[in-house]
């Protein structure tokens, strides 16, 4: 016996990445249902290589009966219609961040903190972390493990995908208006794209910091320990998808490069590429399409007592948003709402 699951925010890039997920990972569901907006009533979009769903409108859609809802449509929307799916029984999993602060929701990374999982009952809604943090906390949790993270130093260069399908579009149009010689449109982003970084990602605070740098610091802290400290600067850059991450980690006790190595090695959903030559690391283009967080260019961080730097990629929209979700999802079903014979 399966799961009726339900995807909120189905037309989008995170959505149809989620869709995929499912039917890749072959996750039992009995039906799957495509929300999006009004003007997306009708549409269809595919559930696998053979199934086609046409998509609801998700504001006159009635969640009773659906097991679990995967929401990736944006906060605003969370903030409405999550309450609403949970209210008539789905569990939810927020991709958003609107939901991931609160205390009474849990926010998961399977192979960090799978034990929070069993925190959904209060409120029928996990929440699943941003982009960037996931692959982070991914990488520092082996190494935390063994020498007690006190720091983090983090640069990030992350793919115009985590800013939706609009911004993939935008940086398309932007290349190819710059060829042409014509005049470059800027719609999602607030500079140039296309041939050009832009170290800005979502709103500013108060501090000059911007809320990308907040969440992950507030993110890591609530998922991995409260004591870390983290210092991050989050950069848009002009690749599609996968984010690149520079991370300087000071820990509490001594740790070597090889030990670092051999703990990572042996983490779940980390694959260690560190030939220290030419083609020996990996860059975005190639995590794009899979599932793991990379970790390259590891190195003893000479400017601080216990110090390793090193480089993390991983797709965004994978790892980074429906895999994670999908495995949160995975892990819900194994352990509270089986429905085993
Ligand atoms: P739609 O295509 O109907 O606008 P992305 O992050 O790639 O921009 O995708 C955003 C997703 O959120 C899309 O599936 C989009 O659907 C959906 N979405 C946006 N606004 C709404 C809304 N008011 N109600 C339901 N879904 C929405």
């Amino acid at each position: 016996m399966g799961y009726k699951v339900a995807v909120v925010g189905a037309t989008g890039a995170v959505g149809r990445e989620m869709l995929q997920t499912l039917a890749e990972r072959e996750f039992p569901v009995d039906e799957a249902v495509a929300l999006a907006s009004a003007k997306s009533k009708g549409r269809e979009v595919s559930f696998g290589d053979e199934t086609v769903l046409t998509v609801m409108d998700l504001d006159k859609y009635d969640f009773k009966g659906v097991d679990i809802a995967l929401f990736s449509a944006g906060g605003s929307i969370s903030a409405k219609y999550a309450p609403r799916a949970a209210k008539a029984g789905a569990v939810v999993i927020d991709n958003t961040s609107h939901f991931r602060m609160e205390k009474d929701v849990p926010l998961v990374v399977p192979e960090v903190n799978p034990q929070a999982i069993a925190g959904y009952t209060k409120r029928n809604i996990i929440a699943n972390p941003n982009c960037s943090t996931i692959q982070m906390v991914v990488a520092l949790k082996p190494l935390h493990d063994i020498a007690r993270i006190k720091r983090v130093v983090v640069s990030t260069y992350q793919s115009v995908s985590g800013a939706g399908q609009s911004a993939m579009d935008e940086l398309f149009n932007q290349t190819r208006s710059i060829y042409m010689n014509q005049p470059v449109v800027k719609e999602e982003f607030t500079k140039q794209i296309a041939f050009n970084v832009i170290p800005h990602i979502d709103v500013f605070m108060d501090d000059g910091s911007t809320k990308e740098e907040w969440k992950m610091r507030v993110e890591t802290r609530k998922i991995l320990d409260p004591d870390i400290e983290i210092s991050a600067t989050c950069v848009r850059v002009p690749v599609f998808i996968g984010h690149g991450e520079a991370i300087h980690v000071e820990f509490a006790k001594p740790i070597t490069v090889q030990e670092a190595r051999a703990a990572l090695r042996k983490a779940p959903g980390i694959a260690v590429v560190d030939h220290q030559q030419d083609e020996g690391y990996v860059t975005p283009a190639e995590a794009a399409g899979e599932d793991s967080v990379y970790v390259s260019r590891l190195r003893q961080d000479p400017s601080v007592k216990h110090g390793i730097s090193f480089w993390c990629v991983a797709d965004n929209l994978r790892k980074g948003a429906a895999l994670n979700s999908v495995q949160i999802a995975e892990t819900l079903i194994a352990s509270y709402l089986s429905k085993a014979a």
